[in-house]
């Protein structure tokens, strides 16, 4: 069994409970210098990849707060709820369908309220906290609502609940400064607000979270090409289809197979986004798999949903991002409330673009690598983050504080600081305890400054994740790192010598 994650990210620096000093709110984290980095990181690496698909896309910036029209329009108001019990007896809410998943360990997301009710009457589930007897199911609106103003000038308004939304109001203002083509695609990495009934396990269920969301609108008529398709047309993707929840079997098939039963335009992104956990951050093959959802479980403005999902050993199959084919649903939500045509024209055809929506939940994605990462072996602590994506490159070590070595360990910081590598200095205690240090927050490199080094000019890069090192030329350092850090084996970048010092 892996150690608590959540104790072993506030040890570290990673991330914490929000206002802890006051016990704080559920559902509300603060990253710290450690976790801060490394959600940079992965933020910056989103954006490099998904904004690099096409030479349409771009990142845009919207409010965090949005009128209430916004939602009337998305459908937000009215459909976006979970559904709660709530004791008789001492007036405690709970999510239904988490008590279920709980105690009877299978998924109950999207069955009905009467049947998620059946079910607890059924198996006698009780109030957590008084033992009381549960109500009927009702549902909640997860919303944060505001007012903003004052007096007879107050606006009712609500705290946006995902990214989505600023990129479909701003879709038409976007569209005529950007060239005017189809697809264009809007990204938005910011935070999103849910009053989630029952927030838990870290930064799994948060109530005030960051999402990566690429918005790609499209002629619907388009749906079924993709001028890139031919790339990844034998890329076999990685399926747990809806058909298959009965013998649990994931599916690998060639993307081209999966046009018999998913339109181009989709299974071309699918491939995009599996590639990102899987050539990108290098993530196991085995621990990913992409999981249809079946048309009650869907969002309600998805007509093709699956869920890309990381095998944790805490939870299991766990969900950390989705791709959504919208439809038209929200732009022609918008156009009606607002009565703004949401409308192009393209060589004089009118067009009201469908999207297709690329989600994810940033701090789902470090909790994920956190926990994928974290090890503990029997002489040491160690995370192994993505290479690429660690919180830093490397620490950097003279190996005694005297002989000229400090002063040219702080010569070879500033070097690949200058090169662009995020590294750190550390001259404090033994070697090994140095070493233990840098692998306990997941840094991939440890650059030792010896004596050998003012003799020949080499240091040594020790690897973070088999403690191997080999003998780096100055000169040829950043060029290492660079290949280094985008996941070349050590054996290939130089030989490996034998060191005493893990
Ligand atoms: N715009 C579509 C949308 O928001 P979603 O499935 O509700 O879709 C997308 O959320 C992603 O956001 C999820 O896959 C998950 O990674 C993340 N997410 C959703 N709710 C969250 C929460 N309460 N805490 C942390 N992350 C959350």
């Amino acid at each position: 069994m892996k150690a608590d994650i959540i104790e072993v990210a506030k040890r570290r620096g990673f991330f914490w409970k929000s206002s802890d000093i006051y016990q704080g709110i559920s559902g509300f984290y603060d990253y710290g210098p450690i976790g801060s980095l490394l959600k940079r990181r992965f933020e910056s690496l989103w954006r490099r990849y998904f904004l690099g698909l096409d030479d349409n896309f771009h990142e845009i910036e919207s409010s965090l707060i949005m009128p209430e029209n916004v939602f009337a329009a998305s459908g937000h108001l009215q459909s976006f709820v979970d559904p709660i019990v709530r004791c008789s007896k001492c007036g405690h809410a709970e999510r239904a369908d988490h008590i279920l998943e709980d105690i009877l360990k299978e998924s109950f997301e999207g069955l009905k309220a009467g049947e998620m009710m059946a079910i607890i009457k059924k198996h006698g589930i009780k109030c957590s906290k008084c033992k009381g007897a549960f109500s009927e199911v009702g549902t909640l609106n997860m919303m944060f609502p505001i007012n903003v103003g004052t007096g007879n000038d107050v606006k009712k308004a609500y705290l946006i609940p995902e990214t989505a939304q600023g990129a479909y109001v701003n879709f038409k203002a976007c569209f005529d400064v950007m060239r005017r083509r189809l697809p264009l695609g809007l990204a938005i990495v910011g935070r999103a607000f849910r009053n989630e009934i029952s927030p838990r396990q870290g930064l799994i269920r948060m109530r005030e979270f960051t999402q990566a969301e690429l918005q790609i609108f499209f002629d619907p008529e388009m749906i079924g090409s993709h001028e890139r398709f031919d790339s990844i047309a034998n890329y076999k993707l990685k399926l747990f289809p809806v058909k298959n929840r009965g013998n649990q079997k994931t599916e690998e098939i060639q993307a081209k197979e999966a046009l018999s039963f998913l339109p181009k335009f989709y299974v071309y992104h699918m491939a995009r986004v599996q590639q990102f956990y899987l050539d990108i951050l290098r993530l196991p093959k085995e621990k990913f798999r992409f999981r249809e959802l079946a048309e009650e479980e869907r969002a309600f403005y998805n007509k093709y949903h699956w869920d890309i999902e990381i095998f944790l050993e805490s939870t299991g199959w766990k969900e950390i991002a989705g791709l959504h084919y919208r439809t038209d649903h929200d732009l022609a939500g918008h156009e009606k409330t607002s009565k703004t045509s949401m409308h192009v024209n393209i060589d004089g055809k009118g067009i009201l673009p469908h999207v297709l929506e690329i989600s994810m939940g940033v701090d789902r994605n470090i909790y994920m690598l956190l926990e994928l990462g974290y090890e503990e072996e029997k002489e040491r602590t160690v995370i192994r983050f993505p290479r690429l994506l660690s919180p830093m490159d490397a620490g950097v070590f003279p190996l005694v504080n005297k002989d000229g070595l400090p002063e040219k360990a702080a010569e070879i910081k500033s070097l690949l600081e200058a090169a662009g590598f995020k590294a750190f200095y550390d001259d404090g205690g033994s070697i090994g305890r140095r070493y233990r240090r840098i692998d306990e927050i997941g840094v991939p490199a440890g650059i030792t400054i010896d004596h050998d080094t003012l003799k020949s000019n080499t240091v040594t890069l020790r690897d973070r994740d088999t403690m191997r090192q080999i003998r780096v030329n100055i000169r040829d350092l950043s060029l290492t790192m660079k290949h280094f850090l985008e996941g070349e084996d050590m054996g290939k970048l130089g030989t490996i010598v034998e060191t005493k010092q893990g």
